[in-house]
């Protein structure tokens, strides 16, 4: 034999060895890889986190995420030693973290941007903000935005009557700033707006629908009130994104122009026209676009112009709410980001006001922005645990099923052991088809009483684990074939949480908003899983399976590896907006423990507020059970069953005193 013949032959010796068996060492326990070396700057890379962060979240060297209230990297607050802090005070997980400072930070930042692009556009009158409540009506959280706001003047928005009632017991300090009343308006939200009036305050009702026009005139003349009216306009210009629909001409707010001529016209007769003061719109929230920020706020301004040449005592321009938050820090027009700076955007709505009013030779008004989201969503996080996972790639096979089993393995099964036996780089696609194929036809013949129970547990295992050397390979190759895209979503982990979706993120659940998650801690440590993570209620909607990412939206998270036992934490950031509000009580998962932690000068932190989380009491309080009559009902229960010798009396008294400790208890799993 010549020796390439000897070579060929030796070369065929081994791939028919390799076809059998391509991976003869893959039954053993795993080799032990040398560990790639992994840094918390590779975490804060993979979680993209200076990206969304933008100053306020970090990694610290010990792989802890930290906030940094003012974005000051002297100013540090550990994330994992406030769950820690927290537990000593029997205050566990799920949880949500309020940072005060971030809030008192946004309000300082969003007053120093407006200020920059007045004093840049040598621009002839202020700024001033008002909150919207609803984004996080929370009392804590609307007084801490207003007393922050103070210094820079800010007021509030309300856009109903409990809010504006609400609003009305706080503000009596501070009658001059500014109360803006959107929403629908019935004749008694009407009258307590110009109480606010008679009692001081600088209050706006805006005319949303033409009819509260002549009830503000009626309810203003009984009261001898001479009224600040402002009227929302019907912009031609739509919205972008999700909440496009606030602006355009079938929107459900805002007067038609034509409307507002009318009303003009009304309020000269009465020779009331002064009282016009404000001009409103709303482009809608989480402006992603900066040109929908251009286009409205032109619109807007060019309107303004018009009615103060018309006569209008206007003085104040609301731009509405909209400003965005950048989700998933990637700066871009997707829905859960936005194309521009904060800097931006002020420059952009004082320089297009300025533009239009230098034009028209008429004085710059006051403008008013009603930012909600920009303020609330950068300074809550809820912080989370897990319980546990689920893997499909943990099956074992041994791969010899057909020689240990004593039968002859239908002919399914044993293509499925072939495909297993057989994945190579080069058939990864084949085998990942015929392993797909022969687990119908497996199903098929289960469902017709062909295959045994053991059987199909075998098939299953070895689906599994073929797939899982399929996903291995995949990752081995340069480029991924399409009909294997999804074979890492397809083997993730699930992640079971501690939270409840539809309280905690409602957001995610309902629009598909993205949230940035990650863990809180190990970030020194390379995450070696994937998954998505599923909240404790009894819906499958009950999870999350998209994640921020540099590029698209990851449908799985990288995560540790954890056993039931290890506490590891997960957070959700920027929750602060809507979500809270929003959050309902599937499942009976109430509210969760809220804490506003502060930064403490001596390093450190401290707790301001503790907000209990809902009792099983509380939340069957809201579904109207008589609370009170639980627990006797089940005392009763208790002596029945003594009387009748199926209890012990002390057996009674501590099921007694369990079905009353958990009634009293966190609604969440302790
Ligand atoms: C009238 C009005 N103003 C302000 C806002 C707050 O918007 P954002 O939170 O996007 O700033 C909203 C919310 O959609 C709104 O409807």
């Amino acid at each position: 034999m010549n020796t390439d013949v000897y070579l060929q032959t030796l070369f065929d010796i081994v791939r028919a060895k390799m076809a059998a068996d391509p991976n003869p060492l893959s039954q053993e326990a795993p080799r032990p890889t040398r560990p790639i070396a992994w840094s918390v700057d590779d975490s804060s890379e993979l979680y993209q986190v200076n990206a969304w962060g933008k100053g306020y979240f970090c990694v610290n060297t010990a792989g802890h995420l930290v906030v940094r209230p003012d974005m000051d990297a002297a100013r540090e607050i550990d994330l994992f030693d406030v769950v820690q802090g927290l537990k000593e005070r029997e205050l566990t997980t799920p949880v949500v973290v309020r940072f005060s400072d971030i809030l008192a930070h946004r309000l300082k930042h969003l007053h120093g941007a407006f200020a920059q692009a007045i004093a840049e556009n040598d621009y002839q009158n202020k700024y001033t903000a008002v909150f919207p409540i609803k984004v996080n009506q929370q009392r804590l959280v609307v007084e801490e935005v207003y007393r922050y706001g103070k210094p820079f003047g800010f007021g509030l928005e309300v856009g109903s009557k409990p809010e504006l009632l609400s609003v009305m017991g706080m503000t009596a300090d501070a009658p001059d700033r500014l109360i803006i009343c959107n929403g629908f308006k019935d004749d008694s939200y009407l009258e307590a707006a110009i109480i606010a009036t008679k009692l001081g305050r600088t209050i706006i009702p805006v005319v949303e629908n033409f009819e509260e026009l002549p009830a503000i005139l009626r309810i203003a003349e009984k009261y001898d009130v001479r009224p600040k009216i402002g009227i929302r306009v019907k912009l031609a210009s739509e919205g972008s994104g999700k909440w496009r629909e606030s602006a355009g001409d079938k929107s459900k707010f805002g007067l038609f122009i034509t409307e507002i001529l009318e009303a003009v016209e009304i309020l000269r007769k009465k020779d009331m026209l002064d009282c016009l003061q404000l001009v409103h719109c709303h482009p809608g929230s989480q402006l992603q676009d900066i040109r929908r920020v251009k286009d409205a706020i032109n619109e807007l301004a060019h309107v303004y112009a018009e009615l103060k040449i018309l006569g209008a005592g206007l003085q104040y321009i609301d731009v509405g709410g909209g400003l965005g938050v950048d989700y998933d820090g990637s700066g871009t027009n997707f829905a859960s980001s936005m194309n521009y700076t904060l800097n931006e955007y002020a420059n952009d709505v004082v320089y297009r006001i300025a533009n239009v009013c230098n034009a028209r030779k008429i004085a710059h008004p006051m403008i008013v922005s009603e930012s909600g989201r920009a303020i609330a969503a950068h300074h809550s996080v809820l912080i989370f645990n897990t319980l546990g996972t689920s893997a499909l790639d943990q099956f074992k096979v041994t791969g010899k099923e057909d020689q240990e089993s004593g039968v002859t393995l239908p002919q399914p099964v044993r293509d499925l052991l072939d495909a297993y036996r057989t994945v190579t780089e080069r058939r990864v696609v084949e085998c990942y088809h015929d392993a797909q194929t022969a687990r119908d036809q497996v199903l098929q013949m289960f469902n017709l009483g062909l295959l045994t129970l053991e059987q199909r547990g075998l098939a299953e295992r070895l689906y599994w684990a073929t797939c899982a050397k399929v996903r291995d390979l995949t990752r081995k190759l340069d480029e991924v074939p399409e009909e294997l895209e999804d074979i890492e979503s397809i083997l993730s982990d699930i992640y079971f949480c501690n939270f409840s979706v539809f309280q905690s993120l409602p957001d995610s659940w309902a629009i598909d908003q993205l949230f940035p998650i990650m863990p809180i801690h190990r970030l020194n440590e390379r995450p070696t899983r994937t998954g998505v993570l599923a909240d404790i209620t009894c819906d499958s909607d009950g999870k999350i399976d998209r994640f921020v990412s540099q590029r698209d939206v990851k449908k799985t998270l990288e995560l540790h590896a954890i056993t039931a036992q290890d506490e590891y934490y997960l957070a959700a950031f920027l929750v602060g907006a809507y979500q809270e509000t929003l959050g309902d009580l599937h499942n009976l998962f109430g509210d969760t423990h809220v804490v506003h932690v502060r930064f403490h000068d001596d390093g450190g932190w401290w707790i301001e507020e503790v907000v209990k989380g809902d009792t099983a009491n509380k939340v069957l309080e809201y579904m109207e059970y008589d609370v009170a009559d639980l627990h006797p009902a089940l005392a009763r229960d208790c002596e029945r069953a003594v009387r009748e010798g199926r209890m012990s009396v002390a057996e009674s008294q501590a099921i007694k005193r369990f079905y009353e400790g958990e009634l009293n208890g966190y609604a969440y799993l302790e």
